[in-house]
Parts: structure tokens; C-alpha cells; sequence
């Protein structure tokens, strides 16, 4: 494979991920929470690995100020869907998705078809190729893995679907509909937390730094309980008990593990276990 075509592949790779969870924001304003985690993750450290690298590797200044310019510019959009996102504004979420995606495709062309035969008429292919091997590795070491971050999205996700739940009320197969999500999604966050992340950071603590995912661990118990209880079946009057009930649990239990135990493991994973950890959660949580 020559050099462009590695980087045509990892681009390939990139924007699949993301047209595809851009098209899941548009129908579904919740997976806005998937869009910003993985870009964050991973199209924020591609983009700063090729400044250091390609970029810099073409004497056409303007090309590559313009070229950085989209950098900016398609992190800014990613931004405002993220602001959309918080205020809950379905249709500046659809067009700042929208815009983003546009940006991308354009961006990742010119790569592609301006930049790539531009520098491969310039060097060497071993020349490029040290090039591609050098953005990896930056790539790799850019990665900010912020689990705090991750797992905080996905209350976020599910604080949305909740609130869908809580206007649907009236509606009993639409909310019957959201009530199987939110379930899917809590227990899947549970799941994680409890598999994955509190494992890790029960091996890494330092003595007397776990007392406060065994509390976290108990107020899943209550909340897989109000879940289990609520069924498919359930009648209006009692879903809408079990929401201000779940809704009751979940607003202290995700504060607690937002203000204290998300950072706490953050500092205690070193990166290599974090950028592991955050790869396997997010594709958990991407499949629900
Ligand atoms: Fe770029
Ligand atoms: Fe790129
Ligand atoms: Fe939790
Ligand atoms: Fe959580």
C-alpha cells in the first residue's frame, strides 16, 4: 500500500464511524452524545497529529493555513452541535450535524486528492511513509481517553431519553418505545461501570479510595430494581411513579459519580489502560 492509500484507509475508518453516528443524531437527537465522545477521541487527536506532520511537510503556506482554518472550523461545529445538544434544540442539532458532516467530507477530500499527490511529488515514498508512521504515533499519544468525560455523555444520553419518556406521558406505546431504551441503555451503563471501569480503578487505587464505588454499587442495585419492577407491561400511573422515582435516584447517584469518582479514576488509570478502557466502553455503549 502506498502512503496515500494508508491514510485514504484510516480516513475511510474515520468518517465511516462518524457518517454513521452523524445519521444517528439527525433521527435520534440522544446519539449527539456518541458523535461528540468519538470525535473528541479520536478526530481531534488525527487532526492535531497531521498539523505536526503533514502540515508542516508542504511549503505552501497558504494551502496549509486554509487548510488548518478547517481544522478550526470543523472543531467549532462539533462544538455547536454539542451546544445545541445542552439546550435540547432538535433542529439546530439536524443542521449543526448536518454542517459538520459537510465540512468533514470536503476537508477529507482535499486531503486526499490536493495534499497527499502534492507531498508524494515532493519526497520520497520512504520519506512519506516515515511521515504517516510519525502522525500515528502522535495520533496515538494526542488521545485524551477522558473516561469522566465518556461516561458522563452517557448520562447525558440518558437524562435525554428520560426526559422524551416523562413528555410522551399519555402516549403509552410511544412511551413504552422509549421506556425499553432507557432500560437497554441504563443497564448497559451499569454493566460497564461495573465489568469495566470500577474493576480497573480497583486495581490502581490507593487504600481507601474504593469506599465510594461500593456506595455506587448499592445505588445500582435500587435503580436496576426500579427497572426490573417497571416491565413492559406496565400500566400508565405506575410508569410515570417509576420515572419520578428513577429520575429521583439517578439525579444524586450520577452527580456523585460525576463530581467524585469519575475524576478520582481518571488521575489513578495511566493512559494506555484509559485509551483501552475508553474503546471498549464507547462500543459498548454504541451498541444500544
Ligand atoms: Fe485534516
Ligand atoms: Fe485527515
Ligand atoms: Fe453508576
Ligand atoms: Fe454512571
Amino acid at each position: 500500500m502506498t502512503p496515500a492509500e494508508k491514510l485514504h484507509v484510516h480516513h475511510e475508518k474515520l468518517i465511516g464511524t462518524i457518517r454513521d453516528l452523524a445519521e444517528r443524531t439527525k433521527s435520534d437527537n440522544a446519539e449527539a452524545s456518541l458523535l461528540i465522545t468519538f470525535c473528541s477521541e479520536y478526530l481531534i487527536s488525527h487532526a492535531e497529529a497531521e498539523e505536526a506532520t503533514l502540515y508542516r511537510a508542504d511549503t505552501d503556506t497558504g494551502f496549509v493555513e486554509n487548510m488548518i482554518h478547517e481544522h478550526r472550523a470543523i472543531k467549532d461545529t462539533l462544538e455547536a452541535v454539542g451546544s445545541a445538544y445542552g439546550k435540547g434544540d432538535s433542529a439546530a442539532i439536524v443542521s449543526e450535524t448536518q454542517e459538520f458532516i459537510t465540512l468533514l467530507n470536503k476537508h477529507f477530500g482535499e486531503e486526499e486528492n490536493t495534499l497527499m499527490p502534492k507531498l508524494a511529488r515532493k519526497l520520497t515514498q520512504e520519506e512519506l511513509e516515515g511521515l504517516i508512521q510519525e502522525a500515528h504515533q502522535i495520533e496515538a499519544e494526542k488521545k485524551k481517553s477522558d473516561l469522566w468525560s465518556l461516561f458522563e455523555h452517557d448520562h447525558k444520553r440518558i437524562d435525554f431519553n428520560i426526559s422524551r419518556l416523562r413528555k410522551s406521558a399519555g402516549n403509552s406505546e410511544t412511551a413504552k418505545g422509549i421506556f425499553s431504551k432507557v432500560r437497554a441503555q441504563l443497564l448497559k451503563h451499569i454493566e460497564l461501570e461495573e465489568a469495566v471501569l470500577f474493576p480497573a480503578f480497583g486495581e490502581h487505587a490507593a487504600p481507601g479510595q474504593t469506599g465510594p464505588v461500593q456506595v455506587m454499587i448499592a445505588e445500582h442495585r435500587e435503580i436496576t430494581s426500579i427497572l426490573v419492577t417497571t416491565g413492559d407491561s406496565v400500566d400508565e400511573k405506575s410508569l410515570s411513579k417509576n420515572i419520578d422515582a428513577l429520575i429521583g435516584k439517578l439525579t444524586v447517584h450520577n452527580k456523585k459519580e460525576e463530581i467524585i469518582l469519575y475524576p478520582m479514576i481518571n488521575r489513578a488509570l495511566r493512559a494506555p489502560e484509559r485509551v483501552k478502557i475508553f474503546k471498549e466502553c464507547f462500543e459498548g455503549m454504541a451498541a444500544v
